[in-house]
């Protein structure tokens, strides 16, 4: 019921001629795939040159942040507006972004809003740090970051909210959680969660992905649950051969 997403966040990396470079060979290969959406995410300065490239392609294009606000006096920033104009979706609340720049659930709602309205599609991203899963504390952390980063949003579409999973501990530790760990917190609390928000159906429709040193060799195994609806990929989504490896493991569910 729920179409696999495959999404590349690259981050702070590639140039602009690094990013088409990447892109076209991408272009070539993610055609031969079904059944699968394969979103990327590039930094803001080649999402322009990317989305004129991409338009008779299938990958679809996603920023990695937005402003909270309009657009007005905010040196720096980049409205919801401004990056739909160039892309589908939006990355929000990564932990990169709540641990290097203070970003907390207050500002995150906010920002979902404000991509809601602009038509974008976020990608709300969650995840404990390793005191709190070693406390015990996992389960609530979740909880919390979705009830706050998503009070008072209205949902009738479950297709336009993709919830990731990335426990901090396991991006770019080469350290991943396992497939049942991820499915069990899955189905225990984010989509008791999201029903309690907006119901039991919108809940059962919204893909939550699994994010943290994903590869193409651990990806299978995520794939084979039922709860995991794909990868938000960081490291493995800067070279095509391991981003398509990973994309190809959904073709052998
Ligand atoms: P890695 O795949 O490099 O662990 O990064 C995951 C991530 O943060 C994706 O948003």
């Amino acid at each position: 019921m729920r179409t696999p997403m495959i999404a590349g966040n690259w981050k702070m990396n590639k140039t602009e001629a690094e990013a088409l470079n990447l892109i076209r060979v991408l272009m070539q290969w993610v055609r031969s795939y079904s059944g699968v959406e394969v979103l990327i995410c590039p930094p803001f300065t080649s999402l322009s040159t990317l989305n004129k490239l991409l338009v008779s392609s299938p990958i679809l294009l996603g920023a990695q942040n937005i402003s909270d606000q309009p657009p007005g006096a905010f040196t720096g920033e980049i409205s919801a507006t401004m990056a739909a104009e160039f892309c589908t979706h939006v990355i929000l609340g990564h932990s990169e972004r709540r641990a290097y720049y203070g970003e907390e659930n207050v500002l995150i709602n906010r920002k979902l809003k404000a991509a809601i309205s602009a038509d974008l599609i976020p990608v709300l991203c969650v995840g404990e740090v390793l005191t709190e899963r070693e406390a015990g504390k996992a389960d609530h952390v979740v909880s919390h970051q979705l009830q706050e980063a998503l009070g008072g949003i209205h949902l009738e579409d479950p297709t336009k909210m993709i919830i990731a999973y990335e426990p901090v501990w396991a991006i770019g530790t080469g350290r991943s959680a396992s497939p049942e760990e991820i499915s069990d917190l899955i189905a225990r609390v984010i989509r008791p969660t999201l029903s309690g928000l907006w119901g039991e159906g919108i809940s059962q429709g919204i893909r939550v992905l699994y994010g943290g040193s994903v590869n193409s060799k651990n990806a299978g195994g995520f794939f084979n649950t039922a709860e995991i609806d794909g990868a938000l990929v960081g490291g493995a989504s800067l070279t095509a051969e391991k981003f398509l490896g990973i994309i190809e493991k959904t073709q052998k569910i």
